[in-house]
């Protein structure tokens, strides 16, 4: 504990006692700055500046919620030890969120333009869902007001939105052919917004908080791809950092639900995993507080923060098609050596993309 106990000022001094108030102790919260250092990919000295950051002044945030299963607000509040509430809330202050808060009606719509009237340019504001434009967008409306037109003025004056989940980042479900609403993500929704995608079915609740972490920190948003994702969730392939990794290699498969290959952890590409083709740090973050992901439940990555998988990455339990460099008749072990080439190529073409400065980078994926 002796950087962090080392750099605790006084008032992050008086912080850390109402969370001890609350159930959350100093161990907790190191334990908290600590994993969020790591999953941005910052030295252990970077630590005290995160503490010093969340515990600063709290920045506003409001929830909106489109054409979407609520899946993402569940994973927010699904998020353990120590809980939402006891340090996200305490941290962020979410003044409108429409599954979560008591006020409802005209009521809770007064509290959330009050938001934009009073805090224009200075509030977060996170989507979850799709917004439909087809026929003027009336498939989605809140208080009367269609999903679109409310999106344009709340993400338009914020300071930056965050869309979380495939379908508030780029359609998801929602606008799966036939797309019968002309559902799409926000950036498409609200072109001139500051938009920053985590996309994933649900979203990983700890990427949330650690884009806001870096926010507070460094009083920017974090590096993105081309599609408008953060490098430190979506810049490694599933496939680089997959526990089954040696299994492909070895050109060790599952071929059968419960076979033998299955009950050994083997390797899920024949049984149509889409992990080769999918960016996102499920291994390493995985879900429910590092319980478990995916691939490590038995079952295939389905590509779901990829934009539109639900159409590109079916049939989810048919092998990736035609992987470059193999035949059709290639064996699975032809195939598990030639695709670790294949796949080193691409991670050293993706760790060279990153190596260059962000500005350049931008330039270069236009
Ligand atoms: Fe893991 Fe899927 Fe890659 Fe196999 S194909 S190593 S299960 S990500
Ligand atoms: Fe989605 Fe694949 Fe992760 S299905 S949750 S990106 S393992």
């Amino acid at each position: 504990m002796g950087l962090f106990d080392e750099n605790i000022l006084p008032e992050m001094s008086e912080k850390l006692d109402e969370l001890a108030r609350k159930g959350v102790s100093r161990r907790d919260f190191m334990k908290f700055c600590t994993g969020m250092a790591a999953l941005l990919s910052l030295p252990a000295s970077f630590i005290p500046k995160i503490a010093e950051a969340v515990t600063g002044k709290k920045p506003i945030i409001v929830w909106l919620e489109y054409q979407d299963c609520a899946g993402d607000t569940e994973a927010l509040l699904r998020a353990t030890s120590p809980t939402v509430g006891q340090i996200v809330l305490d941290i962020f202050s979410v003044d409108y969120h429409e599954t979560i808060m008591s006020p409802s009606g005209f009521q809770a719509e007064k509290s959330l333009m009050d938001v934009v009237k009073n805090n224009k340019g200075n509030y977060f504001v996170v989507v979850e869902g799709s917004i439909p434009l087809k026929d003027d967008g009336v498939y989605c409306c809140v208080g009367g007001r269609t999903a679109v037109d409310i999106a344009r003025e709340v993400c338009g004056n914020a300071l930056a939105t965050i869309a979380v989940g495939t379908c508030a980042t780029y359609g998801g479900i929602p606008a799966a052919k036939p797309n019968p609403t002309g559902a799409v993500g926000v950036k498409e929704a609200v072109p001139n917004a500051t938009v920053i995608n985590l996309p994933g079915c649900p979203v990983n609740a700890e990427n949330i908080t650690a884009t806001l972490v870096h926010y507070l920190t460094f009083g920017a948003l974090p590096n993105m791809d081309k599609l408008g994702r953060p490098y430190f969730a979506f810049g490694k392939r599933i496939h680089d950092n997959c526990e089954r990794r040696s299994h492909f290699d070895a050109g060790q498969f599952v071929r059968q639900w419960g076979d033998e290959g299955a009950r050994q952890g083997w390797c899920l590409y024949e049984m149509g995993c889409k992990g080769p083709e999918t960016f996102h740090n499920c291994p390493t973050v995985k879900y429910n507080e590092g319980t478990s992901w995916p691939v490590q439940g038995g079952h295939g990555c389905l590509g779901c923060s990829e934009p539109h998988f639900w159409d590109t990455m079916t049939p989810f339990y048919k092998r990736l098609p035609n992987v470059p460099g193999f035949g059709i008749e290639s064996t699975a072990d032809k195939i598990g050596a030639g695709l670790a080439v294949a796949t080193a190529a691409g991670i050293a073409a993706h760790g060279i993309a990153r190596a260059i400065s962000p500005k350049k980078k931008e330039e270069e994926d236009k």
